[in-house]
């Protein structure tokens, strides 16, 4: 039986990349325990998700500046020492010392092939813009705003008619297959370096 990495995922909404994080693992395809979610919202669907798979949560709301934050945040992180810590629709903008705390370690999943429509409204701007296709990206996290290195991309064509639910709809279908895929990607790499 490999080791089991820990991993924490930090997600503010329905959690449905994280529920497909679960399920690769449940499903044996991934050597990593989640052990932990955090929000910032404690209405988040995502809550129920980790409490039906058995997972610790923790809700971290801001209570001043980013710095702050990322030290609430830190305070969470750095009993668990996760080897991946895995944004799934986290909605915060992180501070730059929470980056350099887990440089290299940090992953985010978005809804366009970046660098295009990066940012809020991903899949409207790809609407907007009359973009033939569109996808999902998922990348390590740097400073920016979605401009980390990308790790693994998936296309999904725009079809005629196609409006931001349909094509949302699609693009979720592409994020569910990608993330546990690059996570497995990563894992295997920081296992090897071992
Ligand atoms: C996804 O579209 C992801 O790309 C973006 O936020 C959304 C989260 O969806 N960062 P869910 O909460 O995982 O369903």
């Amino acid at each position: 039986m490999p080791k089991l990495l820990p991993i924490v995922v930090l997600a503010s909404g329905n959690g449905s990349n994280f529920q497909a994080l679960i399920d690769a693992i449940r499903e044996g395809k991934l050597a990593a325990e989640i052990r932990g979610l955090i929000t910032d919202n404690v209405q988040a669907p995502a809550l129920e998700r980790a409490r039906r798979a058995g997972i610790p949560s923790h809700v971290a709301i801001p209570d001043g500046d980013r710095t702050a934050y990322a030290q609430q945040l830190q305070s969470i992180l750095d009993p668990i020492a996760p080897a991946l810590i895995c944004l799934a629709g986290f909605m915060r903008i992180l501070a730059p010392s929470f980056i350099a705390a887990y440089r290299g370690r940090i992953m985010n999943i978005h809804p366009s092939l970046l660098p295009q429509f990066p940012g809020l409204h991903a899949v409207a701007q790809a609407l907007a813009a009359g973009a033939r296709e569109t996808g999902c990206t998922v990348h390590w996290v740097d400073e920016g705003i979605d401009t980390g290195p990308i790790i693994l991309q998936e296309r999904v064509p725009i079809l005629a008619g196609d409006t931001v639910v349909s094509l949302t709809e699609r693009i979720h279908t592409a994020e569910h297959r990608i993330y546990p895929e690059a996570m497995r990607h990563c894992l295997e790499s920081i296992i090897a370096k071992k």
